[in-house]
């Protein structure tokens, strides 16, 4: 039975995840932690399981919930979505100046600029406060709804209060710069096209026909406008931004009210350089006549407002040579192209070498040996060829042709069916140990500290590792060999190597590169079956039957752990005490007990998640900020504002060393 207690929690829940989503994602100012959130996340979809009558469309739990449909519908605006002309020089702002001058009659224009962002615009439609759908511009009079997608996007409200019964919000949904590298890194290890930038992979998501994918993309909104509204008055632009605050959309905060295009060429002139250092994608700067009024009495043309422009940047883009084209291996073994260029400057960095992804891309822009070309930083960071300048071409231009042997091991090399990717499936080759050396003592896996490429390919050398498990038996005597390993190093590097046999199931499966395999693959797999054994018998089908991990994963997961040489290598780990159990810290007792605990900073060594609830276990409260009921702070890197705070209030600070000596009663 459902009880007005029950609807009321479900009520106080929503609209708690919905105000710290918006702290965390628009204002990414949270005051609770992740763990907290999530703690509040899964009460909420306890109750809603239990009760599925109580779910509602604008429930926070609803975000991935709509269906595939298989095909964007298409429908019309009741306002047109406009595009905008462009300038692309002072000369241009100021006769567009002049012109809002003279059909307003007036020399007194106040305008607003806007960064225009790189992305793709959206129509979102509330009614009573409801996101009920969200429309792509398509042609500007029709557009295609992908509401299950844009529901995805965590900035979005899927409600509004005290919002008017109709209104269309407007703006433009893009890609973050750290999403775009992430994403196309794991395209080119999977062998699939990388996306050329920010807008495309911003587009490519949102029109993707599984939410859960679009979801995985980390989109994000910036409202700068309203179409079709009901009840609402707004007088200028400068109040409807104000408005969108309010309504809790996110509004890029570098936006200026001036009154004069002197004044707006200015600002324009200190953005061409300082755009390059934002988180996202700009591509010039929008213009706008701030009264609403003075914006009626301009009008539009049938594609363009006239009380608007757009000043648009030229683009970064730099001219050079492909001196050399060579290939370097990843872990799973794929052979990628990059070009060794003459070096040159490019958005304030010297330039050496662009990736050139996989021979797809090398022969749709046909790049040669000796080429001309233009580049640019894709994302703003990642270098890229653009184009090939064939009319420069001498004739004395080379084809790259993609070695048939691993250029390692002179293993043959393939190209498996449906992927672009060449890659030396040999197992025992050279290359491929190495990358997975050098992967299993990385930061994010056993963060073996000392343990770099150079110390890696230096054990090699000398034959001292073949294997992962050879690390953990090393001798001081061995390592002394390599150059520039002292006494004291080498004995370093053995501590590092000791400290990391605790990081626990999670980590430990991430280290050992299984193919697919990532690190929140890692954590969902290390939840599910929570000691290695249980998962090293498990059937192919309950590996896959864990959400969140697909069947191809699965199957490189099953058949790792089926392959003799590793069941070997992870008998050997065992035997030398790794920890391959989820969560299993030998920590009992108290010892937070009466503790108020605040963690802060990125923590290396343990989950955050995990550390509040080793806290909790201990008997301590967890808090999020730093107040007077403070009583102890604990720190990772790069820690701010609260261990600030914590010295100014006296509060106890120890580190991440401290915490996990602690927890494992040392
Ligand atoms: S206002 C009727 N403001 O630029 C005016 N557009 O090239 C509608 N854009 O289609 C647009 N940032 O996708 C406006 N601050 C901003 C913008 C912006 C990016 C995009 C938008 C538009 C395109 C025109």
């Amino acid at each position: 039975m459902i009880t007005n207690e029950i609807i009321s929690k479900v009520k106080k829940l929503r609209e708690e995840l919905r105000y710290h989503s918006y702290l965390y994602y628009v204002l990414d100012k949270p005051e609770i932690s992740d763990f907290e959130f999530d703690k509040m996340y899964r009460e909420l979809v306890d109750f809603e399981s239990k009760y599925p009558e109580l779910i509602t469309q604008d429930s926070p739990t609803q975000r991935v919930g709509g269906k595939a449909t298989g095909d964007f519908k298409k429908v019309e605006f009741k306002k047109p979505m406009l595009s905008l002309s462009n300038a692309f020089n002072g000369k241009e702002l100021i006769e567009f100046d002049r012109s809002v001058k003279e059909t307003l009659n007036t020399d007194n224009i106040e305008y607003i600029t806007e960064l225009k962002i790189d992305g793709l615009s959206m129509n979102l439609i509330y009614e009573e406060g409801k996101l009920i759908r969200g429309l792509t511009r398509g042609d500007g009079k029709v557009g295609e709804d992908v509401t299950a997608n844009v529901k995805t996007i965590k900035s979005i409200p899927l409600y509004i209060e005290n919002a008017p019964p109709y209104i269309e919000i407007r703006g433009e949904v893009f890609m973050p710069r750290s999403s775009f590298v992430s994403l196309n890194e794991k395209r080119d290890a999977a062998g699939i096209m990388p996306f050329a930038n920010c807008r495309n992979a911003a587009s490519g998501s949102i029109r993707q026909l599984d939410p859960n994918v679009t979801a995985s993309r980390n989109l994000d909104f910036f409202a700068y406008s309203v179409g079709e509204t009901e009840g609402i008055e707004i007088k200028n632009q400068e109040s409807l931004l104000n408005l969108l605050k309010k309504f809790h959309f996110k509004v890029n905060p570098n936006y200026k009210k001036i009154n004069s295009i002197e004044k707006v060429i200015e600002i324009i002139n200190e953005w061409q350089e300082k755009r390059h250092h934002l988180g996202y994608d700009t591509d010039g700067m929008v213009v706008k006549v701030n009264d609403f009024e003075q914006q009626n009495v301009l009008g539009a043309t049938s594609k363009d407002p006239k009380w608007a422009i757009a000043y648009k940047y030229p683009p970064e883009e730099a001219e050079t040579v492909v001196e050399n084209i060579i290939v370097t291996m990843g872990r799973t073994g794929v052979l990628t192209p990059s070009a060794d260029l003459k070096s040159v400057q490019i958005a304030g960095t010297v330039v050496k070498r662009a990736t050139l992804h996989n021979m797809n891309f090398i022969e749709e822009k046909d790049i040669r040996i000796g080429d001309i070309v233009k580049i640019y930083k894709s994302g703003e960071i990642i270098p890229e060829i653009s184009v090939v300048l064939k009319n420069k071409r001498t004739g004395k231009e080379k084809k790259f042709i993609m070695p048939s042997e691993c250029p390692l091991c002179k293993h043959k090399i393939y190209r498996t069916e449906g992927e672009v990717a060449y890659r030396c499936i040999n197992p025992d080759c050279g290359g491929v140990i190495r990358e997975n050396l050098i992967h299993f003592a990385s930061r994010d896996a056993m963060n073996i500290e000392g343990l770099g490429p150079a110390v890696i390919d230096g054990l090699l050398a000398y034959n001292l590792i073949e294997n992962i498990a050879d690390f953990y038996e090393l001798r001081k005597d061995d390592i002394i060999q390599i150059e520039r390993m002292g006494e004291k190093s080498a004995k370093n590097l053995l501590t590092s190597i000791e400290n990391s046999k605790n990081r626990g199931l999670s980590k430990f499966l991430f280290a050992l590169g299984i193919r697919h395999l990532g690190e929140k693959g890692s954590e969902l797999i290390s939840e599910k079956f929570k000691d290695i054994d249980v998962l090293m018998n498990a059937s192919v089908d309950s590996i896959k039957s864990v959400s969140g991990i697909g069947n191809i994963t699965a199957e490189h997961i099953y058949k790792y752990f089926k392959n003799e040489k590793n069941k070997k290598i992870i008998e050997r780990l065992k035997n030398h005490g790794i920890l391959m159990k989820l969560n299993e810290r030998k920590s009992e007792g108290n010892a937070f007990k009466g503790h108020n605990v605040v963690l802060t900073g990125k923590l290396s060594n343990i989950g955050r998640r995990e550390a509040g609830e080793i806290i909790k276990a201990l008997g301590g409260n967890l808090q999020s900020t730093v107040t007077k009921t403070t009583t102890l702070v604990i720190v990772g890197e790069n820690a701010g504002s609260k261990l600030e705070k914590a010295r100014e209030k006296g509060i106890k600070i120890i580190n991440e060393n401290d915490f996990l000596k602690i927890i494992n009663n040392k």
